[in-house]
């Protein structure tokens, strides 16, 4: 039996949640379950995904479900306030699962013009070649999804803050006008976590969560997850656990449940270094731009202290010479890695490189390529603030910037 967490706090329900004491042991931690097989009474299970009478059962085989999916899925719907939750073996395998389970060919599909690479890839590229129709809008506004609303569209997809330019949606304004057109609404939720913003709450249909950033959070897990109602949670579990395989291995799933213990006291951390670096770049002479929720000049500040519990640790900035600074900052990081990925507790820097996205990645059209321009412009540095010490972070910004 599981503990009644009925009521608790969210720092209550991220050590607790989806945990039982193991009745053999009296273990009050999540043992790892690697058995792929599960024994069951003879009738009970079934071969396939479609007409098997597996209900019966608690778990059958390791691809379809297994304890500590179980566990991790428990967490998440209970962090999320969510009926029902699904996890995958990566982010993008439930942003692709979910997508490709949710629609048809002859659908449309409404994505933000500037996401995560993978997911503007996939849904310009692969989507696109199964007949889905896909378009993009800047959801941050609101005249410009409805421009690009359709008869046809099913689905629109948005990330709040959005990787890699970080501006905001305004969840419920977007959730309710696109309602209103009878479609549903798809949140990639990864920059925040529900420790910051909860999408479901604030009216979209589904959320999305690459575990392998801030929710797994030490940088050693890969692994995704999908959140919504009870009966399309169950059909994306049939459908692409059984026939795409996109599971999350035991280990994993153990990893990232010991990382969400963790995630309210290291997304009030993040934030508090994230603020202090921000604050550090946007006073610098050599710093052009700074782009951060928590500071006043984030065009979206008022949004961002709406909707976001805290500003997270994620930071976009620009400087006088773009292309020198890369090579300053070669020689004078200490601390910084040069990384892709982000939400762990090494700080990690990314060159970010317009052109280059625009062209091959997100494919813009003239209006939101001078949408991307204006809010980002041609390249910039993309920071995820680790758990060192801000001052230790700021020595090392500090000193490439003063050889620049
Ligand atoms: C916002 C966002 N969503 C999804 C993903 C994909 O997650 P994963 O790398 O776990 O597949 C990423 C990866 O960087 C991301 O930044």
């Amino acid at each position: 039996m599981g503990r009644d967490l009925k009521g608790m706090g969210f720092s209550t329900l991220a050590v607790h949640g989806g945990i039982k004491q193991d009745p053999v042991t009296g273990a009050i931690g999540p043992h790892i379950a690697t058995s792929t097989n599960f024994a069951a009474e003879y009738g009970t299970i079934g071969f396939s995904a479609e007409g098997t009478v597996e209900e019966a059962v608690l778990f059958a085989y390791a691809r379809e479900g297994h304890p500590n999916a179980t566990e991790l899925e428990q967490k998440l719907a209970l962090l999320e306030d969510a009926p029902a939750a699904v996890v995958f073996s990566t982010g993008i395998a439930a942003i692709s699962g979910l997508i490709l389970q949710l629609l048809e060919p002859g659908d449309h599909l409404l994505v933000s013009d500037v996401s995560y690479a993978g997911t503007a890839e996939f849904t310009r590229g692969l989507l696109r070649r199964k007949g889905i129709s896909v378009t993009v809008a800047d959801m941050s506004d609101l005249d410009d999804v409805k421009a690009a609303m359709r008869p046809g569209t099913r689905l629109v997809y948005a990330e709040t803050p959005c990787n890699p330019v970080l501006k905001l949606v305004d969840i419920a304004a977007l959730a309710k006008l696109v309602h209103g057109y009878g479609a549903q609404l798809c949140i990639d939720g990864t920059f925040a976590t529900p420790a910051v913003t909860r999408p479901l709450e604030l009216g979209a249909d589904y959320v999305v969560y690459s575990l392998t950033k801030y929710m797994g959070g030490h940088g050693d897990a890969l692994g995704g997850a999908a959140l919504g109602d009870a009966a399309a949670m169950d059909r994306l579990r049939r459908e692409v656990g059984v026939h795409l395989g996109g599971t999350l291995s035991a280990f994993n799933c153990w990893l990232i449940l010991r990382g969400l213990e963790t995630l309210p006291i290291r997304m009030a951390a993040y934030a508090r270094g994230a603020t202090l670096v921000a604050q550090f770049l946007e006073d610098h002479p050599k710093v052009t731009w700074v782009r951060y929720p928590g500071l006043r000049s984030h065009p979206q500040h008022a949004l961002a202290q709406r909707q976001m519990s805290s500003p997270s640790g994620m930071i976009a900035f620009d400087v006088v010479d773009h292309e020198r600074f890369g090579r300053c900052l070669k020689d004078q990081l200490k601390v910084f890695y040069f990384a892709a990925s982000l939400g762990l507790s090494r700080s990690l820097i990314l060159d970010v490189n317009t052109a280059d996205l625009q062209r091959t990645t997100f494919q813009l059209d003239k209006d939101h390529l001078h949408r991307y321009r204006q809010w980002a412009g041609d390249g910039f540095f993309r920071l995820s603030i680790g758990l060192e010490d801000p001052s230790d972070l700021n020595a090392d910004l500090g000193r490439a910037l003063s050889v620049l």
